[in-house]
């Protein structure tokens, strides 16, 4: 047995432990409730804090695998590549046993994975796949692809064409809508699944002229938003505003692939006179952050996807302990995540639509969210 499989065959008897006996691990909890740092140190490595998201995500992680047995080092890089492979390079240097990677630019850490993979360092991707790589064991995310079909269904649902889960409704209105297209980072493998996702759904009704894109932008390249960034994504709204919607027509919907953007198409909007109530049109999302959860209420905001970061984390907790104990993590998809270099074997979690009618349930009632927070 190597160093890594000692580390982990102690790292595991933690989490039994730990999980018997459900106590949250203090620093310093030693052996009993786990951990203590036994098994070892994991890095972390999180793209960054300015979407709350990766907040949540990097704490489950983070107290997880303390929970497990592990210490834990979690670093976010401000979104800038070579902070991100600085901090992973350190993590290294420091002796991590395994690596848990939500990359920037999921092409852009080759060179410091393949170092750690030298080491016999396991290495699981997170929410992101990386890729052109050998040196990624697993990959824990959501099905990216249903994250985007369910992004258009908001839409098509909104528009009083579907139910939620894309169901055509009977005598549902011929249209023609007006819609304007948005997609994630081009060096985020899931900006590409949530796209092709949503233009599943939606490329028919452009095709039958149901929905129209005045503005033509209908190719991922031209609808993208570098690093997901709402001002960016808000400044393109605003040159669409103006070129193709000072006559008077009205932009219906907007395809928007995560709540920081629908923010930034929201600003655009009110900066151009439309009010909520009038006209306004129907706004799509992702990852129900706190702000575009109250917009939902307020009704800026149509729908976001709800993909619940204490799930994934388990997930990826779960992988790391397996692949330290030389077991085989459970995967549940082994075809869709082929990184150019190989398939990753990967597990798919459900994403779920959120509108106002559903906040309580899938959000308060899970404890995403309190009531007070939401409501004020
Ligand atoms: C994540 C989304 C998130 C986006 C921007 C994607 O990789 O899957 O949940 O909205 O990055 O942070």
């Amino acid at each position: 047995m190597n160093n890594r499989k000692i580390l982990a065959t102690i790292a595991a008897g933690a989490l039994a432990l730990g999980l018997a006996a459900c106590a949250p691990a203090e620093d310093g909890g030693g052996a009993a409730g786990g951990g203590g740092g036994e098994g070892g140190l994991v890095g972390v490595a999180m793209p960054t804090k300015s979407s709350e998201r990766w907040i949540q995500d990097g704490e489950a992680v983070k107290a997880q695998l303390e929970e497990a047995g592990f210490e834990v080092d979690l670093q976010y890089a401000e979104d800038d590549i070579p902070t991100q492979v600085s901090q992973i390079e350190n993590m290294i240097t420091k002796g991590a046993v395994a690596l848990i990677v939500a990359s920037i630019d999921g092409t852009t850490l080759t060179n410091v994975l393949e170092d750690a993979a030298s080491q016999d360092i396991a290495v699981i991707a997170y929410d992101r796949l990386l890729r052109d790589t050998e040196a990624v064991s697993y990959y824990a995310t959501f099905d990216n692809f249903l994250v985007g079909q369910q992004q258009a269904w908001s839409i098509t649902n909104g528009l009083g064409l579907t139910e939620l889960d894309g169901t055509a409704i009977d005598g549902a209105p011929a249209g023609p809508f007006n819609i304007e297209l948005f997609a994630g980072s081009l060096d985020d493998n899931n900006a590409f699944f949530f796209f092709n996702g949503a233009m599943d759904v939606l490329q028919p009704l452009i095709d039958d002229g149901v929905l129209v894109v005045k503005s033509d932008q209908t190719d991922i390249e031209q609808v993208a938003t570098l690093r997901w960034d709402g001002e960016t994504a808000q400044s393109r709204m605003e040159d669409i505003l103006t070129s193709q919607y000072s006559g008077g027509d009205k932009v219906n919907a907007v395809l928007s692939p995560y709540d920081g953007i629908s923010r930034g198409i929201i600003s655009a909007l009110e900066g151009s006179g439309y009010t909520v109530g009038a006209e306004w049109p129907i706004i799509s999302g992702q990852d129900a952050e706190l702000d575009s959860v109250k917009a939902i209420v307020s009704g800026e905001q149509y729908a976001t996807i709800f993909k619940d970061t204490r799930d994934l984390a388990s997930k990826a907790v779960e992988m790391t302990v397996a692949v330290l104990a030389g077991e085989e993590p459970e995967v549940n998809n082994t075809e869709d995540y082929d990184n150019g270099v190989k398939k990753v074997p990967s597990f798919l979690l459900e994403p779920i639509i959120v509108v106002a009618d559903n906040i309580p349930e899938v959000l308060i009632d899970s404890g995403y969210w309190t009531d007070e927070e939401i409501n004020g």
